[in-house]
C-alpha cells in the first residue's frame, strides 16, 4: 500500500483520501469514507473507473495489450500450458508439481458424473431450447442436489463445490448438445483428458467407437485455456456480487451464466460468426463497416472492441494461429475465415476503429475453429461458460476467503419524483 494520499474538494470541504498501489497496474483512491464524510456518492454506471475489489488473480493491462494469469503470460500458458494446469494456477496461485497436478486432474475426473436425475431436468426443455438457457437452470439446480457442498464457511466444503462445478460442466455443456439433436446422453469416460472427455461426450455415440482427434483436442483445450479468467468483467463481477451475499456457489455460477450469455461479453461469438456468416463475401465487408460506423444504425462489429483492451487482445493474437492448425489438421478450409481476416485487416485501416482504438476480441475468430470443429453456433456462448467457470470458481473463493468481505451493494443517483401523496383511483 503507498502512503499517498488524493484530495477532493467536495461541499466546501477539503476531503483527504488514501490511495492504493497494488503490484502493477494503476493506483486506486479509496474512498470507502467519502459517504459518512461528505454526504456524497461517487457516480460511475457502467464502472468505468471503478476498482470494485483486491485480486491477485488475473492482471490485464488494455493499452499494451497484456493478459497475466498470477503473474503468468496467457500467450505462454496457451503454448506450453495445459486447461487443467492453468485451471489449478488460478485456484491455488502456483503452477502444480506433476503431482499435483496428476492429483488435482484425478480429482476433477472422479466428479465429471451428474446425479442421474438431473438427466430429467433436461427434458422439461423445449427441444429447441437454447444451450445457454439450459445451462442456466441445470447450474442453478445442482444446489438441489449437492446438499453437502453448499456451506460456504466451510473451506473443505467450498473446495467440493468448486471441483464439482469445473468437473460437471462439461457433462452439463454436452448434454445440453445432445439434447438439442436428439441424441442419448454419452457419459463420461475418465480414461480421457478433460477436454478428450468432453470432445466424446458431445460428439460421440453409443453405436460407435469414439476417437478424440489430438489436433483437437489441443484446440479445445487451448480455447478453455484462453477462456478461463479475464479480471472483474461482466459475468464475474455478477458472480462476486451474487455471492457476496452469501448464496451457494452453484446459484452463483448460475448468475454468471445468465450474465455471459448477452452479446456485449461471452454471446459475441455466436453473433460474430453469425455476423461474418451475413457478410458472407469480402465485397460486402465496406458496406457492414460503414453501418458500424454510423451513429444511427444499432449494428456493431461484433467480436471487436473491449472495454479493457485498446489494443489487439493477446488471446486473439493465439486464436488467430488456433484457426490455422485446426485447419491443417482436420483438412478443412471456411471461406469466412479469409472474410474475417479482410474484414480486419479493413477495419484496422479506417480511422474510425484507430481512433477508438476498437480491434479483434477473443471472439471474432473463435467461432470459426468451433464451426470447423462440429459446434453449432448456439454452442459457442456455452463453451465459454464452461472454461469460466473456473475463474468465476477462483473469484468467488478469493472474495470468500476474505475476512473483510462486504455484501456488495452499490447506491444511486435517484431521478425519479420527489415524495408525494398517494391520489385514490378515483381521482386521478
Ligand atoms: N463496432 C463499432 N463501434 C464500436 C464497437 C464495435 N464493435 N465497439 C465500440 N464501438 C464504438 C462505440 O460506438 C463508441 O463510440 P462513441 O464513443 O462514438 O459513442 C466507442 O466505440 C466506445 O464504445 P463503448 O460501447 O462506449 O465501449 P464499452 O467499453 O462500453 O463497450 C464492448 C465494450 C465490448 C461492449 C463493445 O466494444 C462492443 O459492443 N463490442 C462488440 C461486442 C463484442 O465483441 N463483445 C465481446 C467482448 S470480449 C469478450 C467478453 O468480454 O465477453
Amino acid at each position: 500500500m503507498s502512503d499517498n494520499q488524493a484530495s477532493l474538494i467536495a461541499g466546501g470541504k477539503t476531503i483527504d483520501m488514501p490511495v492504493n498501489s497494488g503490484t502493477i497496474g494503476p493506483d486506486v483512491i479509496d474512498i470507502r469514507k467519502l459517504y459518512a464524510q461528505t454526504g456524497m456518492f461517487t457516480y460511475d454506471p457502467g464502472f468505468t473507473s471503478t476498482a470494485s475489489c483486491d485480486s491477485a488473480i488475473t492482471y490485464i493491462d488494455g493499452d499494451e495489450g497484456v493478459l497475466l494469469h498470477r503473474g503468468y503470460p496467457i500467450g505462454q500458458l496457451a503454448e506450453h500450458s495445459s486447461f487443467m494446469e492453468v485451471s489449478y494456477l488460478l485456484l491455488n496461485s502456483e503452477l502444480p508439481s506433476e503431482q499435483e497436478l496428476a492429483d488435482f486432474s484425478r480429482t476433477i475426473t472422479r466428479h465429471t458424473m451428474l446425479h442421474e436425475q438431473l438427466a430429467t431436468f433436461y427434458r422439461g426443455f423445449r427441444r429447441d431450447a437454447h444451450p445457454m438457457a439450459i445451462m442456466c437452470g441445470v447450474v442453478g439446480a445442482l444446489s438441489a442436489f449437492y446438499h453437502d457442498s453448499t456451506d460456504i464457511a466451510d473451506p473443505v466444503h467450498r473446495k467440493i463445490s468448486s471441483h464439482r462445478l469445473i468437473a460437471k460442466m462439461p457433462t452439463i455443456a454436452a448434454m445440453a448438445y445432445k439434447y438439442s439433436v436428439g441424441q442419448p446422453f454419452v457419459y463420461p469416460d475418465n480414461k480421457l483428458s478433460y477436454t478428450g472427455n468432453f470432445l466424446k461426450m458431445t460428439f460421440g455415440v453409443p453405436a460407435e467407437e469414439y476417437e478424440v482427434v489430438p489436433a483437437v483436442e489441443k484446440a479445445m483445450d487451448r480455447i478453455f485455456t484462453l477462456h478461463a479468467d479475464h479480471e472483474q468483467n461482466a459475468s464475474t463481477s455478477t458472480v462476486r456480487l451474487a455471492g457476496s451475499s452469501g448464496a451457494n456457489p452453484f446459484a452463483c455460477i448460475a448468475a454468471g451464466i445468465a450474465c455471459l450469455w448477452g452479446p456485449a461479453h461471452g454471446g459475441a461469438n455466436e453473433a460474430a460468426l453469425n455476423m461474418l456468416k451475413e457478410i458472407g463475401t469480402p465485397d460486402k465487408i465496406q458496406h457492414y463497416i460503414d453501418r458500424a460506423k454510423d451513429k444511427n444504425d444499432p449494428f456493431r462489429l461484433m467480436g471487436f472492441g473491449h472495454r479493457v483492451y485498446k489494443n489487439y487482445d493477446p488471446r486473439a493474437t493465439v486464436m488467430q494461429t488456433t484457426v490455422r492448425e485446426v485447419f491443417a489438421a482436420l483438412n478443412v478450409q471456411d471461406p469466412l475465415f479469409e472474410t474475417a481476416l479482410r474484414l480486419e485487416e479493413i477495419a484496422l485501416s479506417d480511422p474510425y476503429f484507430a481512433e477508438k482504438k476498437l480491434f479483434p476480441n477473443v471472439d471474432f475468430y473463435s467461432g470459426i475453429i468451433l464451426s470447423a470443429i462440429g459446434f453449432p453456433t448456439t454452442m459457442f456462448t456455452v463453451l465459454f461458460a464452461l472454461a469460466r467457470t473456473v475463474g468465476w470458481v477462483a473469484q468467488w473463493n478469493e472474495m470468500i476467503s476474505d475476512p473483510g468481505q462486504k455484501i456488495g451493494r452499490p447506491r444511486q443517483l435517484y431521478t425519479g419524483p420527489t415524495s408525494r401523496d398517494y391520489v385514490p383511483i378515483e381521482s386521478r
